[in-house]
């Protein structure tokens, strides 16, 4: 077993794999990363074949300290200051100029960086004690569903990381929300743990991308992603008719409020809050996906602040089994 609980000797540890050129899955308030040197293309190709990524999805730079973004980035707007004074730490990604610095093979050949520095004690030592930033996506295999917990990052690709860091449950349960600055404006390009009304309460409007962009730069912008390996639809009455002879597990949002033999049940948060739903989604996806059901149908969420993240994994998650 490579997974070891969180402790000053194992971030050491776990410091020196990532110097060394070795890969590191680790907590953030996210969800986990798999972590490598940023800075060490070699290392950052091993991020790639561990997860069956293809190359031409650029990755984020983790930083522990906001001063480091203009190391990596030109910060030339005085709304990214306000962003990064108001929310980093925290579940907001930048997309910004890149400095040479920084390899090729983060940004997959773009003149632009995505960077955050995560809200986790862990992620933040292991940053801090590595010397370099920490390029890190998912620790999942590609399109799968993000890891939450540990168990979730050893079950998926266990067998090829050097070590796990244990920090427990993530507390925002979904990706951070990415934007990028491109001539004055602010792009929404994935909705996130961080809502698009906070954002634009700090600086005004956002333009959200296009839902159907043909040359995605974020896989959160493909149309499939974040699927369990069972199928996954929304609940609907029509869904129930169909798979009446299957074995069903039910996600809902807040109750289960209907009267039907489902095999499985799950609450996304029985009082309705919607970022305890955002923390349990993909905990409860993965609890789903290993039962034996013959697939999962999902209750939508009213698409408002984190319900926007929501429904973005979700619509995304079952546009696999549509088609
Ligand atoms: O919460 C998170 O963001 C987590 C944790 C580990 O920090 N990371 C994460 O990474 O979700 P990943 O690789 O699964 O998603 C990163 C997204 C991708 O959709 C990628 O295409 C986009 O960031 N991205 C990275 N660099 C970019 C760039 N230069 N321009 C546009 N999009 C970029
Ligand atoms: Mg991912």
């Amino acid at each position: 077993m490579n997974i070891f609980e969180a402790t000053k000797e194992t971030i050491d540890r776990a410091a020196n794999v990532i110097k060394s050129g070795g890969l590191v899955a680790f907590p953030t308030e996210t969800v986990y990363g798999l972590g490598a040197d940023g800075l060490n293309p070699i290392a950052v190709a091993k991020i790639f074949e561990t997860k069956k990524r293809p190359s031409f999805n650029p990755l984020i730079l983790h930083i522990a300290n906001k001063n480091e973004l203009t190391e990596f980035a030109f910060v030339d707007d005085s709304r990214i200051e306000k962003l990064i004074n108001k929310f980093w730490p925290g579940p907001l990604t930048l997309v910004l100029p890149k400095h040479d610095v920084v390899p090729d093979i983060v940004t997959s050949g773009n003149t632009t960086v995505a960077i955050r520095m995560p809200d986790h004690p862990v992620a933040l030592q292991l940053i801090e004690r590595s010397g370099c930033p920490i390029a890190a996506p998912s620790a999942n295999k590609f399109g799968h569903l993000s890891p939450t917990e540990a168990s979730h990052v050893y079950r998926s690709i266990g067998d090829k990381v050097d070590m796990i860091l244990d920090g427990g449950k993530c507390s925002v349960g979904v990706e951070s929300t990415i934007i990028q600055f491109t001539d004055g404006k602010i792009i929404l390009l994935r909705p996130g743990g961080l809502s698009r009304e906070e954002i634009e309460n700090e600086i005004g409007k956002v333009e959200v991308i296009s839902k159907f962009s043909i040359r995605p730069n974020a896989p959160g912008q493909l149309p499939f992603h974040y699927a369990p390996t069972i199928p996954l639809y929304f609940l609907t009455v029509e869904n129930l008719k169909k798979y009446s002879n299957k074995k069903i597990g039910a996600l809902f949002f807040k109750c289960a409020n209907l009267n039907y033999n489902f095999e499985s049940i799950r609450i996304l948060s029985e009082k309705g809050d919607m970022k305890e739903a955002a923390a349990n989604l993909f905990k409860y996806l993965h609890e789903l996906e290993k039962e034996n059901i013959d697939l999962i149908l999902a209750e939508p969420v009213e698409e408002e602040g984190l319900g926007v993240a929501i429904m973005d994994r979700l619509n995304k998650g079952t546009n696999r089994f549509i088609n």
